[in-house]
């Protein structure tokens, strides 16, 4: 069964349309990269998949669930998790606090003290660093130590699918690979399916996997990261050159 399927989405900003007829469904456990260049409508599609930013139109479901014109939260309770493009730390609050920030939402559930007591070992676990600074203001983090604190919130509320919004964004190459070896050991952890916007492709053809490549708020592409490597379809898509 796939967990996630959007078919046919198209997205307007008043006269702008910025995705255009979006199709595409994946498995649990898969791993896909959505590229593209700057303006390509990779975090539009990503922002009306969480359910912040509605569809013209079209259709989604997630684990067998229409969640078209469903609100964020209804969503992220049926384990979809994002992090958005520009990370969203809470710099003044502690690294424990913005961990707990998405938890409250549940507060209504039975026992929700205890799982999210739960959760938050499981991710000190993961993330020691965030364990040794827990007291420690959020906004003193490095920029890795951020990115890995906003995967750590994602991961509160239990999700089978986290979608992130250009992880690398601002990070030095080395401290990336950190990030991603973070991602790929959770992803065989949790069974997680991961859902990577990142505007290059050179990360996907590096880690594999799948990867839908946008243009124009269009998908140009769709197919195994590896085998589409620097090919030139892949140039065409980035730079717009001709086919002959
Ligand atoms: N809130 C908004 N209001 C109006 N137009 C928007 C809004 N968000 C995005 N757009 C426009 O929609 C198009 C797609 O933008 P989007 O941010 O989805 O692209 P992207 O692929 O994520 O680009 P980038 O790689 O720069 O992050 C662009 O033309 C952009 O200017
Ligand atoms: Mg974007």
């Amino acid at each position: 069964m796939s967990v996630l399927a959007v078919s046919d989405i198209t997205i307007r900003y008043g006269r702008l349309t910025a995705v255009r007829g979006v199709s595409f469904s994946m498995n649990e456990g898969e791993i896909v990269f959505v590229t593209g260049p700057n303006g390509a409508g990779k975090s539009s599609l990503m922002r009306t998949i969480a359910g912040v930013t509605p569809a013209a139109s079209g259709r989604i479901s997630f684990v067998g669930d229409d969640i078209t014109g469903r609100a964020p939260e209804d969503i992220a309770r049926l384990g979809f998790s994002m992090v958005p493009e520009g990370r969203e730390v809470f710099g003044s609050l502690t690294i424990e606090e913005n961990l707990m920030v998405g938890t409250g939402m549940r507060a209504k559930e039975r026992g929700w003290k205890a799982r999210a007591a739960t959760e938050l070992e499981a991710v000190y676990e993961t993330f020691p660093i965030l364990k040794e600074r827990r007291n420690g203001q959020a906004g003193l983090l490095s920029g890795g130590q951020q990115q890995m604190l906003v995967i750590g919130r994602a991961l509160m509320t239990s999700p089978r699918l986290i979608a992130i919004d250009e992880p690398s964004l601002g990070l030095a190459p080395n401290i990336t690979d950190q990030v991603y070896e973070c991602l790929i050991a959770l992803r065989s952890q949790r069974r997680l399916t991961l859902l990577i916007v990142e505007q290059s492709s050179a990360r996907a053809v590096m880690i594999g996997g799948r990867m839908i490549l946008m243009r124009g708020g269009e998908i140009v592409l769709d197919g195994d990261a590896r085998s589409l490597g620097n090919s030139e379809a892949i140039q065409a898509a980035y730079f717009g050159y001709e086919d002959h």
